[in-house]
């Protein structure tokens, strides 16, 4: 059996994982600010997630969630003061699309309304409900589409208020990324997230928080959504909820009441994928992370802002990215971006593309990357950028 080819893929096969660093198996190490695409929160292979899971796999691996499972409720109140959404309740699944999922029905559920607001670039997953959210019509399929969702442009608070005016009773949900990670990490404005809290108030829809990417922890935060001041009514959360063991989730605000099968999963919250997110949580913690992720992500805005060449470097954290464009009309490079990510391959530094058009370069490391493993990346990556012709 062949596989069913969807990714494009780079010549290269990992064997080997440590910390910030990746080994090939030609034994070739490689600096991975690139993080599996953001899942690696508390570097490759932590020794106390090993344990952990290897523990957790010596006792129980799986039961389903028709028993009791005392680590769900030891991981919801981790999470709860580590977030400081201490009051919120905890459901488990496994991806960030399903966390997203299960997000829009219980806000239909809980309303009875079936409209949802999502903005211009912006990237919720790739099943149902959260392709059709999702600003990128190659990815929607015919059978996904609705017209249920409505799409505004970004950090447009007048195109908002505008929207609610003309069909604030019909709305849902309103979900958005505290930054866009597929979009080109576009920093949503705290007074747009204000105006969401303050228009979900008034027509009584719900605030849906996509921290699959920007969250946990990554911005210095827990939720980037956080910097705004106020709160969602539904967070989810995925990628570095376990360091690369599946396991997602959503946390619901007390006013939205649960019942009896509105949600559901086979896999979600199993007692390994507890203690992959239990161990996750314990290192942020023991190893002060998102204070990490704040240091280390100034460190490098800074010095990537210092390149000549780069001139639009944003981010909170570490969630940075850079953009290329040229002439007045600032037309997007995505060419120069793929020479620039071939050129710091080929020096042992791997990094990812985002952007509509390719045109910026991401930077979604662990929160445990060090001051030395920055200056490597600065290296490489100005060297990189006179090769490539930038
Ligand atoms: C913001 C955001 N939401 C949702 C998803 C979907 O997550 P998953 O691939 O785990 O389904 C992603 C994945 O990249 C994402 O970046």
């Amino acid at each position: 059996m062949k596989l069913f080819e969807v990714y494009p893929i780079n010549n290269v096969t990992i064997t080997k994982a440590r910390g910030s660093y990746v080994w090939d198996d030609q034994g070739e190490q490689y600096l991975d600010l690139y993080g599996g695409h953001a899942v690696i929160s508390i570097g490759h292979n932590h020794p106390h997630w090993v344990t952990r899971i290897e523990d957790q796999l010596e006792k129980i691996a799986f039961y389903s969630n028709s028993i009791k499972i005392p680590l769900q409720q030891e991981l919801a109140e981790k999470l709860g003061k580590i977030s400081g959404k201490a009051d919120y309740q905890l459901f488990l699944c496994n991806s960030g699309a399903e966390a997203n999922e299960n997000a829009f029905k219980l806000a239909s559920f809980h309303n009875g309304r079936k409209k949802i607001i999502a903005f211009s670039k912006s990237f919720h997953g790739r099943t149902s409900l959260a392709v059709a959210a999702t600003d990128n019509k190659n990815l929607v399929a015919p059978v996904n589409e609705t017209e249920n969702v409505i799409f505004l442009p970004f950090n447009d608070e007048d195109a908002l208020a505008e929207c609610f005016k003309e069909n604030g009773n019909e709305i849902s949900s309103v979900i958005i990324e505290g930054i866009q990670g597929v979009g080109g990490i576009n920093v949503a404005d705290d007074s747009f997230l204000r105006k969401i809290r303050s228009l979900c108030d008034e027509y009584g829809a719900v605030y849906l928080a996509d921290c699959v990417l920007c969250g946990y922890g990554r911005t210095g935060k827990f939720f980037s959504h956080d910097f705004a001041g106020v709160n969602a009514d539904i967070y989810s959360m995925a990628k570095g909820m376990g360091n690369g063991f599946p396991v997602a989730g959503i946390i619901v605000a007390p006013h939205i009441k649960p019942k009896h099968f509105m949600l559901g999963t086979t896999f979600g919250g199993n007692h390994l994928a507890c203690a992959a997110a239990l161990a996750v949580l314990e290192i942020i913690e023991k190893e002060k992370l998102m204070g990490n992720a704040v240091m280390i992500g100034k460190y490098l805005r800074e010095e990537l802002s210092a390149i000549p060449e780069l001139k639009n470097v944003r981010g909170r954290g570490l969630m940075i990215g850079m953009e290329f464009a040229q002439g007045p009309e600032l037309t997007p490079r995505p060419d120069l971006v793929k020479a620039i990510l071939h050129e710091a391959f080929e020096r042992k530094l791997l990094l990812l593309s985002c952007g509509t058009y390719g045109q910026v370069v991401r930077f979604i490391p662990p929160l445990n990357t060090t001051d030395e493993e920055v200056e490597t990346a600065i290296g490489v990556i100005s060297k990189s950028l006179e090769a490539a012709g930038a």
